[in-house]
């Protein structure tokens, strides 16, 4: 037996595969290979066929009901498209790798801006320069000549439209997912889409519905909850908010853009959390955990979804046609466009960032290449010609494509720079934005701990802010603001937000008191109480991933701040900020009040919002916000929600108020 059909076969030697792949095994052996992208003799691999079972996945129900005039559309478009043109929609290159004129040459259907892409190579480009861009794209796609296909821009606007310098940066989803608000959710979704629009990109690979089951993982900010439960409750309205409600006029119109469900599946699953790694759990898990998120945001009308780096079961995601073939389009009813991952498709056995045939056969429709998209055209071409792709597997992913810009109503739009709210730089981080991301602030926090009503501080005292998150917009946005991995940035790249000491000091000095900034903690003049920010430093993927969830075998050195003022007789107040629970015990016991803050993003005041009383000593606001994942019980510990022998520190959902105060104590700390 060839390995070919070996893999289709599966170990047990069953036929377990699926309709597609048997016309794959024919198409296969019918035609003589002929690529350049490889040997003559080496063999391409098949899709990988992990052990699915379709039947026992739920089928979802599509917002979208199926439009015989649009899919007559689609039908005639794609007749008129060359075979290069087909090559090209489904082929999209990051725009630090491309430029307009390549357009002429090169008939691509997206375009993408990376973590650190920005116009003209500078990350701190001012939003001008984004529009701008965006309009040289379009001219250039529109002089080629042929079919006129409009091109899509994508870009990672995960917590606001987070790369343009000035925009509203919400906080990350780890503290949405403590707010339990799904209306909220859709405001943050609507406020993104418009500040996207402001500059003139079309899409956002936005929200990630990803379950974070090992805070190891350096992404688990990304993710709204360890349960699916919150994941599904707010997938559904994020997305409504960033297309707008699927069956009304608004949708994916006037200030709305395309959302992405990523990463599917299981990215939050991996052992161990590593990034990219493999997730292994039954099927049924994977279901049952993973799924939950896609399901509401399927329902809600997610136009894209993008394919995980990770892998289920050894089996890349790039290349499983079983999961994204057959569950996710066929029993699920998906009817958009699943996009690959930057260069995911190259982890795929025997493929390579410019060639790889298995991931469009396995059903990605539209290959994230952001570097060697013309070396992946040029491949991909001499592939479908030598009918190692099948035909009619490219016209159904260009069908794909064309169907969801067809629905975007691309085709009728004029330049990127005269359609709705383009050219409004006032929106971008407008009070009425950022007044929605305060809120989510104030929504987000958790307070952990809270001995001897120690908190409302008042506002008329000396409050002494220290710890080095005090003042650094860097560490309060985290990974993916301004730049891919949020460092290289300091307060100065973001002219609209507010960082905690600022809010603090607002806040008191409006009520007569006075708050300074010290952030080693040192004082002359011995204050009424001091509020010590301090946390991880900002990382995103894979960077982010850590050996250890103990705090304090980062960075020691705030536990001594801590323990030196609470020596001191100074009443401590933690604000603590991290893309995940971290094992804080010690700085707990060392503090009077300890609060979650996670990562908030640009509205700082949000905190002083929640930390002080109004001058006459009454509540302004309660804490709400509860905890969405574990909080751990000793170093290193993996606990989730439902966990058969569930024993965290602080369970999922707890979170203390002020209307109901209790006290701590001093916690073990082992
Ligand atoms: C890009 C990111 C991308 C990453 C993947 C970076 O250079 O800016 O968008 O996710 O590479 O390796
Ligand atoms: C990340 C995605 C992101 C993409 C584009 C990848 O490395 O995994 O979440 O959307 O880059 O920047």
């Amino acid at each position: 037996m060839t390995g070919r059909i070996q893999g289709l076969l599966g170990q047990t030697g069953k036929l377990h595969c699926c309709r597609a792949e048997m016309l794959l095994l024919i198409g296969l052996t019918l035609h003589a290979p002929l690529v350049p992208a490889r040997a003559q003799d080496a063999p391409i691999l098949p899709a990988a066929a992990s052990q699915v079972h379709p039947e026992i996945w739920p089928k979802s129900a599509p917002a979208i009901i199926n439009d015989s005039k649009l899919e007559a559309n689609v039908a005639n478009l794609l007749d008129r498209l060359t075979i290069e043109e087909k090559i090209g929609q489904i082929i999209q290159a990051d725009i630090v790798h491309i430029a307009p004129d390549d357009l002429r040459l090169y008939p691509l259907g997206s375009i993408l801006s990376g973590g650190n892409s920005a116009p003209n190579n500078n990350d701190y480009a001012v939003p001008r320069e984004w529009l701008a861009l965006a309009d040289a794209f379009y001219d250039a796609n529109r002089a080629r000549g042929g079919t006129y296909v409009p091109l899509l821009w994508g870009t990672d606007a995960i917590h606001g439209h987070n790369n343009i310098v000035g925009a509203t940066i919400f906080p990350h989803n780890i503290g949405l997912g403590a707010a339990r608000d799904p209306e909220l959710m859709r405001q943050i979704g609507q406020v993104t889409a418009r500040e996207i629009a402001v500059t003139g990109e079309d899409w956002t690979f936005a929200p990630a519905v990803s379950v974070a089951r090992d805070d190891h993982w350096g992404r688990t900010y990304e993710s709204y909850s360890e349960d699916h439960e919150i994941v599904a409750l707010y997938a559904g309205a994020v997305v409504e908010g960033l297309q707008g409600k699927a069956g009304t006029p608004n949708f994916l119109r006037n200030g709305h853009v395309l959302a992405t469900a990523k990463h599917f599946l299981g990215d939050g699953g991996t052992q161990h959390g590593k990034d990219q790694g493999d997730t292994r759990i039954p099927e049924e898990e994977l279901r049952d955990i993973h799924l939950p998120g896609y399901i509401t945001a399927i329902e809600a009308g997610v136009q894209t979804v993008m394919a995980s780096y990770s892998s289920w079961q050894g089996v890349k995601m790039h290349g499983d046609r079983a999961l994204l073939t057959d569950v996710l389009k066929e029993r699920m009813g998906f009817d958009g466009f699943v996009v690959g991952d930057w260069n995911g498709h190259a982890q795929v056995p025997g493929c390579s960032k410019e060639s790889c045939p298995q991931a469009v056969i396995a059903g990605i429709d539209m290959l994230m290449a952001p570097d060697k998209w013309k070396e992946l055209y040029a491949n991909t071409l001499a592939q479908v010609k030598a009918g190692d792709i099948p035909m009619a597997r490219l016209d159904e992913a260009v069908e794909r494509i064309l169907r969801v810009k067809l629905r975007a109503g691309m085709f009728d739009l004029p330049r990127p720079s005269e359609r709705p709210l383009a050219g409004r730089f006032d929106l971008l981080g407008t009070a009425e934005h950022r007044a929605v991301a305060r809120r989510a602030v104030r929504q987000s926090l958790v307070l952990l701990k809270n001995d001897n009503k120690t908190l409302p501080l008042a506002p008329d005292r000396h409050v002494l802010v220290a710890g080095d998150g005090a003042d650094s917009m860097p560490m309060q946005s985290g990974g993916w603001s301004i730049t891919w991995q949020g460092t290289n940035i300091s307060n100065h790249n973001f002219p609209n937000g507010q960082s905690i000491f600022a809010g603090i000091k607002e806040a008191v000095e409006a009520s007569g008191g006075t708050a300074r900034l010290s952030t080693d903690g040192s004082f002359t003049t011995k204050p009424d109480a001091a509020v010590v920010v301090f946390g991880e430093e900002p990382y995103a993927e894979t960077k982010g991933d850590r050996k250890t969830t103990a705090y304090r075998d980062l960075k020691g050195k705030d536990l001594e701040l801590l323990r030196r003022l609470k020596a001191a007789g100074v009443k401590v107040v933690s604000v603590f900020l991290s893309g995940r629970p971290l094992w804080t015990t010690p700085e707990i016991n060392s503090s009077d009040a300890f609060v979650a803050a996670w990562l908030p993003g640009t509205e700082g005041g949000g905190i002083a919002d929640l930390l002080f009383s109004r001058p006459d000593g009454s509540i302004a606001h309660d804490f709400q916000g509860r905890l969405s994942f574990s909080w751990p019980k000793y170093a290193d510990q993996v606990v989730n929600r439902n966990d058969p022998s569930y024993d965290p520190l602080f369970p999922y959902g707890y979170g203390l108020t002020y209307a109901e105060p209790r006290d701590l104590g001093t916690l073990a700390e082992k």
